[in-house]
């Protein structure tokens, strides 16, 4: 979106700004994404000249402006007080809620932190009417939502849909099946940290609540596809380690735990008494699943 549509996102984030009373909005990117720090900087200068940001947005009396900022790459930086810290030029580690952002954010300041999904579904629904946005989708889980599809896929890619097709529609219709043509094994869906959907669940609707109700996430509709040879304790073994490596340290369960999880799991595969092993890694995924600060570590079992 940042990179195709810039002006949605400054036009949502005016809109919100001037809902709110906020003067100052920040769009933090990754510096991995390049493409998208430049679209939007270059983006911002022209809708300043515009006059759709500044003192007057539009002519109102209603203030508001906009600055990119570049963050250096750490995962935990998304979520939101990370996000916070990390915008105040300190450590991107995760803050302890309450106080919730909305009522002491930035600079301790009352903020709002939305998706760029979100901030972007605004304007659409400001301009063609509510009963065009609800008009796609199913149940709560509205409007379409860019899926990106990778790994052992025919057609990997980003594709916009509207919410309601079933995962298993998205991998065959849309991604044409696995590129290796055999039976798919599993679907991750949500990231590295999303969980791995197997065939006898790839009837569930694309819905956030449907996915939360079969404990996983749609986050931001990234889906790798897996076939019938992929090595799932390898997969398990890489989102310990993912975690261990993009950890924040605040929080035990997570800092700790996801160190224990690769060791376990590394015993796992070397066959070192394994029903032990097992038992052990699932009481670890439970203390992390349910004692962990953030998601982060609390999605990563
Ligand atoms: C570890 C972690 C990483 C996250 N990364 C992102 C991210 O890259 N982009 C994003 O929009 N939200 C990310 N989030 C979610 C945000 O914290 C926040 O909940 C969300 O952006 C709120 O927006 P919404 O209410 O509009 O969905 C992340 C959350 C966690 C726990
Ligand atoms: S779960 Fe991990 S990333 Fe989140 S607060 Fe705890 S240590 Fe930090």
């Amino acid at each position: 979106i940042m990179e195709g549509d810039p002006f949605v996102l400054i036009e949502g984030m005016a809109i919100a700004g001037v809902a709110t009373g906020a003067t100052k909005g920040f769009v933090y990117i990754r510096s991995e994404y390049p493409h998208a720090v430049a679209m939007m900087q270059k983006a911002v200068e022209v809708a300043r000249q515009a006059g759709l940001l500044g003192v007057n947005v539009l002519g109102s009396p209603n203030a508001f402006d906009m600055e990119i900022r570049v963050g250096a790459g750490a995962y935990v930086c998304g979520e939101e007080t990370s996000l916070l810290n990390s915008l105040e030029g300190k450590r991107g580690v995760v803050r302890a809620k309450p106080p919730l952002p909305a009522i002491q954010g930035l600079f301790g300041k009352p903020t709002v932190i939305n998706n760029v999904i979100s901030l972007t579904s605004v304007p659409v629904i400001m301009d063609k009417g509510a009963a065009f946005y609800k008009d796609f989708g199913m149940g709560r889980s509205r409007g379409t939502i860019p899926i990106q599809i990778a790994g052992n896929v025919r057609y990997g890619g980003l594709f916009e849909a509207a919410f309601g097709m079933t995962l298993g529609e998205i991998v065959d219709d849309i991604g044409g099946g696995t590129a290796t043509g055999r039976p798919v094994k599993a679907v991750q869906v949500g990231g590295p940290l999303g969980a791995y959907f197997p065939r006898s669940l790839l009837d569930t609707p694309f819905d956030y609540e449907a996915f939360a109700a079969k404990d996983g996430l749609i986050g931001h509709a990234g889906i790798t596809v897996f076939d019938d040879t992929a090595d799932m304790l390898k997969q398990a073994r890489f989102a310990m380690e993912f975690c261990a490596v993009e950890s924040c340290g605040k929080c035990t369960p997570c800092r700790i735990g996801s160190t224990r999880g690769v060791e376990t799991i590394d015993r796992i595969a070397k066959g070192i008494e394994p029903d032990k092993q097992i038992e052990l890694v699932t009481d670890l995924c439970n203390t992390m699943k349910f004692g962990s600060l953030c998601a982060l570590g609390g999605f990563t079992p």
